[in-house]
């Protein structure tokens, strides 16, 4: 099948309004959260994406029966008793290893391969396997295959995450929703995404505490029911919105967001010379012609400035008066963007987890190659505000993360087409 690519013209303004889709990175874990309670739940809001498909596969292998309705999920998993997930299946996406947590919740076993690494470097899973170790999880790792089974889970058990990484932070919330005893994690993690997903659980009959804070503590109930419940807006989507709104000195109504997930965000669109104006649940942001360099943007665990914004703040910077330094502090291989940049004429200069952008008065539209998810949405921001055509190839990359973004971006004044 011939891979789809985006043709973007340069040089056009982003006006008008974007109501922003429900947040992919709450959508994955809030799905393999319903396999828990054996009921039928309806999931609102949900992305349509090609990793929140590919997390109903997952599913429906399981034993469950998975609809879509638009943006409605309903999953009936009273009949799933499936344990294993498929080689294949696990390969689709990265963040299925947030099924393990869910699946051993349930039927007290699991047998799974390691997730595919991916475009940022190796993504492993330590944090993950000590926790639930300590949990009372038994894992044998051979040959790429974890098989897991449940032993007595402790009465009490405190884990210290070393990281407060997202994804054990949701693994251990998903194992010891269900069943007696209590668990508290210190140093979770802190992301909007983590407070959706219990909020979830506990509609569903759990009993989560200190979401949101660095101490999470889960009591586990015998037993969860289905719920209907609304997944929370993607902050991410709304801050490439807002990258395109910035790098064509266009002004953009963003709806549907919630400003208190994205001060740290806002505030670097703020220092680069934007207008930004959170109300309940939008985001108005009007960009000048020239916008001003950021002396240093660290990324940062929530509610520091996020990973997944840093390749489209980048994007915005080249083309900002001056020089500005990101420090990647989250990911080894992050700066995937910097490469196609420079073939628009950037000048960015990165050394490990250093980047440092020189403004330049204009980029040029070129043939570029999305590397991953993130990066891919930076080459589009950066081509909207580039002079002449760019060709986008890898689309699949940035399908992951945004749904139509080509008709979003049209529909806002951009000459963007799928070919
Ligand atoms: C989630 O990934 C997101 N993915 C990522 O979004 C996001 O960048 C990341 O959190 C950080 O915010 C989903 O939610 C599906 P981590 P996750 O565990 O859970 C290291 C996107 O573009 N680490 O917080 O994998 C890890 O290598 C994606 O939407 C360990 O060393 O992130 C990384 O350097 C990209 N051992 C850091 O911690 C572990 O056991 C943060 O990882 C786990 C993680």
């Amino acid at each position: 099948m011939l891979e789809s690519r985006l043709i973007v013209e340069g040089g056009r303004k982003i006006e008008g309004e974007i109501r922003v889709q429900g947040a992919k990175n709450s959508s994955l874990p809030l799905l393999a959260a319903s396999f828990l309670s054996g009921g039928t739940s309806v999931i609102h809001n949900c992305p349509a994406l090609s990793d929140a498909y590919a997390a109903c596969r997952i599913l429906s292998s399981l034993g469950c029966k998975c609809k879509r309705e638009q943006h409605s999920v309903i999953v009936d998993s009273s009949d799933a008793d499936g344990f294993a997930v498929s080689d294949g299946l696990m390969r689709e996406m990265r963040s299925s290893i947030v099924f393990l947590g869910a699946i051993l919740g349930r039927t007290k076993r699991c047998r799974l391969s390691f997730p595919g690494g991916c475009e940022l470097g190796p993504r492993p899973i330590d944090l993950h396997l000590e926790a639930l170790k300590k949990l009372g999880v038994r894992i044998i790792e051979d040959h790429g295959v974890l098989d897991c089974t449940c032993g007595q889970r402790p009465a009490r058990c405190d884990i210290t995450l070393s990281l407060p990484s997202v994804g054990a932070t949701e693994n251990i919330m998903l194992y010891s929703a269900l069943g007696s005893g209590e668990t508290v994690i210190y140093n979770a993690a802190r992301e909007p995404e983590i407070t959706d997903l219990g909020g979830y659980i506990n509609k569903c009959g759990g009993d989560i505490r200190g979401l949101g804070s660095s101490t999470v503590v889960i009591n586990g109930v015998p037993e969860l029911h289905g719920c209907e419940y609304t997944v929370m807006p993607d902050r991410i989507v709304a801050a490439t919105y807002m990258g395109a709104a910035a790098a064509t000195g266009g002004e953009l109504v963003l709806s549907g967001v919630c400003p208190q997930d994205m001060y740290s965000c806002m505030s670097i669109f703020s220092e680069m010379g934007c207008g930004v104006y959170p109300y309940t649940d939008k985001i108005f942001i009007n960009a000048k012609k020239s916008l001003s360099a950021v002396r240093t943007i660290r990324t940062m665990p929530y509610p520091g400035f996020p990973t997944d914004c840093q390749p489209i703040v980048m994007a915005v910077l080249c083309r900002a008066n001056g020089s500005s330094m990101i420090v990647e502090n989250i990911f080894e291989n992050r700066f995937m963007a910097a490469d196609e940049l420079r073939r628009m004429g950037a000048d960015i200069k990165t050394e490990g987890r250093v980047a440092v952008i020189e403004g330049v008065n204009k980029l040029l539209g070129a043939k570029l190659r999305a590397a991953d998810l993130r990066a891919g949405a930076a080459l589009i921001v950066a081509a909207l505000g580039a002079e002449g055509t760019s060709v986008i190839s890898n689309v699949r990359y940035i399908d992951r993360g945004y749904e139509n973004i080509e008709d979003e971006l049209s529909a806002v004044g951009a000459r963007i087409k799928r070919i």
